[in-house]
């Protein structure tokens, strides 16, 4: 396994650097990438900063250009659902890009010349990720919705949920991600920690989360991942 993790923010992989052995920097495309030994697994860790494009460029040149066959994305999330609330971690099984829509030429939320609306994530990563963030904190499992939007505006995830009942968090990357791994063939996760619920007050929240709990979480997370 050569496992490739991303997130959008360096506090997101806040001391996952650090903890690379030997580490090999290369900059590429505008972002750094940084190849060393992660608790024995061979990883390369990358910031793709934040949105869909950037998460899929880094995910594409994680494949192609650094050999990577796995992928985890490692970052925070607004709630989606009323029983997942801050400090709370989403493993992702399925993700969908929820200001996708190309209706009327195909239903709302397909990517198109794919025929599905969702991802689904590979089975064996997301067990070994769920079951590394459940001595850190309370785990939920099931469907993250990513946009280029932040969502904290009144209405917007009334208006996300009622498009999709069953989404359990909200983010700006992870489907993109998804999309990327499901056409290239390299099984993938998405792991995040609940930093906002995504109302008014959500800006603020996400910016306290990210500078305390989220960078510990991601950490000890993924050092109990590469240690199973
Ligand atoms: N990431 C963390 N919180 C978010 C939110 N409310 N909307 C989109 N992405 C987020």
């Amino acid at each position: 396994m050569r496992l490739g993790i991303i997130s959008a923010l360096a506090e997101e992989q806040h001391g996952l650097i650090e903890a690379l052995e030997s580490p090999f920097k290369h900059f590429y495309g505008m972002r750094e990438y940084t190849a060393g030994k992660l608790w024995e697994i061979d990883a390369v860790c990358v910031l793709s900063r934040i949105g869909k494009v950037a998460a899929a460029m880094t995910a594409a040149i994680l494949v192609e250009k650094f050999g990577v066959t796995h992928i985890v994305f490692t970052g925070v999330a607004g709630s989606g659902d009323k029983n997942v609330t801050v400090g709370d971690i989403v493993v992702a099984e399925q993700l969908i890009q929820h200001d996708f829509d190309a209706s009327p030429l195909f239903p709302r939320f397909e990517i198109p010349l794919t025929g599905l609306s969702q991802f689904a994530t590979d089975v064996h990563l997301t067990d070994r990720l769920a079951a590394a963030a459940a001595p850190v904190t309370r785990v939920h499992r099931g469907l993250i919705a990513s946009g280029d939007q932040f969502i904290g505006k009144p209405g917007q995830i009334q208006a996300l949920k009622a498009a999709i009942p069953s989404v359990l968090a909200v983010e700006m990357e992870g489907a993109a991600v998804a999309q990327v791994c499901f056409e290239l063939g390299i099984p993938f996760a998405v792991i995040r920690t609940i930093s906002d619920n995504a109302n008014d007050d959500a800006a603020v929240d996400f910016m306290h989360f990210i500078k305390t709990v989220a960078s510990r979480y991601a950490f000890e997370v993924i050092y109990n991942f590469c240690k199973s």
